[in-house]
């Protein structure tokens, strides 16, 4: 499976030479780091398209998307690492920023995130923005022009840039929003978890390495996504016993039993497109009340037969505007669904967003951004 990974991004000789040098995580840009690092900031005030011409060069002479990559050895080392580590609290009902550890790992064994399409408008992935020249030479510009100190365009520096250069893209969720959220939600040991639509692994990441001992059934149609979820829960358990459990269906479908806690970060209708399958059920239902009558009412139908007494049901889903400035306003009848299927609205959980900067967004500075988690009870 590895092997397959490095294939799909394209670095197998990088991953052959990381091996020979008894190192289990690489960049692809360990044989320019010191040229990289000479690009300072004085040296950028003093020539700056010079100098983003000539990191450009650089980075285009390798070529490769600027994320941390994995041996095997590696992942279970940072799963290990993972494990070990603390995840924010929930405080006043939210969650603060940060809790980002967990991200680089899915980041790597999902390259499938790099197809999927925000917003009708197309694939605009972080592979994407890399191989656009426009793009690269803009983020390469953001690093010096927003960043301070050393490594001003290292390659993680240049991937948090890429994600800024333009509007959205798909976005993991944060194994540590899932596990803080889990643990809060579901103080449990050994409780039964259920993720509704398992995506591209951050619950699974989060909630099974925490020391609650979860046991995690996580459903998803994608196929792709499915064999890389079941790739990273054989990882977690080789890295800490634990494991889940990973099964190819739909929830309008599946019927969990003995549940303590549904959560999950489900479609939010068409935001997303994740690939062309039928199963998919923004493919299957194309009007958002199709969507609601085919996929929503009947997922919480079978969620609220196998939730037991006691337990709770929690969603993490927002409102959203399409590409052509379209509103989709989805949370309030989420709620209001859910409540005519014999749930009640409990609480509400900010997940605060970091804001962007640049030009024009000074608007949304002092006013807070966050995704909302609508929690019920039976
Ligand atoms: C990727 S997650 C949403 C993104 C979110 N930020 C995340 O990573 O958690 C959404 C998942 O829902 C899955 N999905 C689509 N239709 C579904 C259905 N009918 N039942 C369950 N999952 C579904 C998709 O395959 C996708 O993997």
């Amino acid at each position: 499976m590895i092997e397959n990974l490095h294939k799909i991004w394209e670095v197998e000789q990088y991953a052959t030479l990381a091996r020979l040098k008894g190192e289990t995580t690489f960049t692809c840009y360990e044989s320019v780091a010191e040229q990289l690092a000479g690009y300072t900031k004085a040296r950028y005030q003093g020539a700056p398209e010079k100098t983003i011409e000539e990191v450009f060069t650089i980075y285009r002479g390798i070529n490769i998307v600027p994320i941390d990559y994995y041996t095997e050895q590696g992942l279970i080392t940072d799963i290990k690492v993972l494990y070990d580590s603390i995840s924010n609290e929930v405080k006043d009902y939210r969650i603060g920023l940060g809790n980002n550890q967990g991200q680089t790992i899915n980041r790597f064994l999902f390259p499938n995130m790099m197809t999927a399409e925000p917003k009708g408008r197309g694939s605009n992935s972080l592979r994407d923005r890399f191989l656009d020249d426009r793009k690269l030479h803009r983020a390469i510009k953001l690093c010096f022009e927003f960043r301070e100190g050393q490594n001003l365009v290292s390659p993680t520096a240049l991937r948090r840039a890429l994600e800024l250069v333009t509007g959205e893209n798909v976005q993991n969720f944060k194994p540590m929003h899932a596990r803080t959220l889990v643990e809060y939600l579901c103080p449990t040991i050994w409780g039964q978890v259920y993720d509704y639509s398992a995506g591209y692994g951050g619950r699974l990441l989060g909630i099974t390495t925490s020391k609650m001992v979860f046991n995690y059934t996580g459903i998803d149609p994608n196929t792709e996504t499915v064999g890389h979820l079941k790739y990273l829960n054989k990882l977690i358990h080789e890295a800490v016993g634990n494991s889940g459990q990973i099964i190819q269906s739909v929830s309008e479908e599946y019927e969990p039993e003995d549940i303590d806690l549904a959560f999950s970060s489900p479609p939010y209708f068409n935001l997303e497109k994740y690939c062309d399958e039928p199963t998919q059920c923004m493919n299957r239902y194309t009007t958002m009340d199709e969507w609601f009558e085919g996929y929503v009412v009947p997922t919480m139908r079978n969620i609220h037969k196998g939730l037991n007494t006691d337990g709770v049901f929690a969603t993490n889903i927002a409102d959203y505007k399409s590409y052509g400035n379209k509103e989709f306003k989805v949370v309030d009848r989420w709620i209001s669904t859910a409540e005519s299927l014999g749930f009640k609205h409990k609480q509400t959980i900010k997940m605060m967003l970091n804001t962007r900067p640049g030009v024009g967004n000074n608007k949304v500075e002092g006013r807070e951004k966050f995704e909302g988690v609508y929690v019920f009870t039976k």
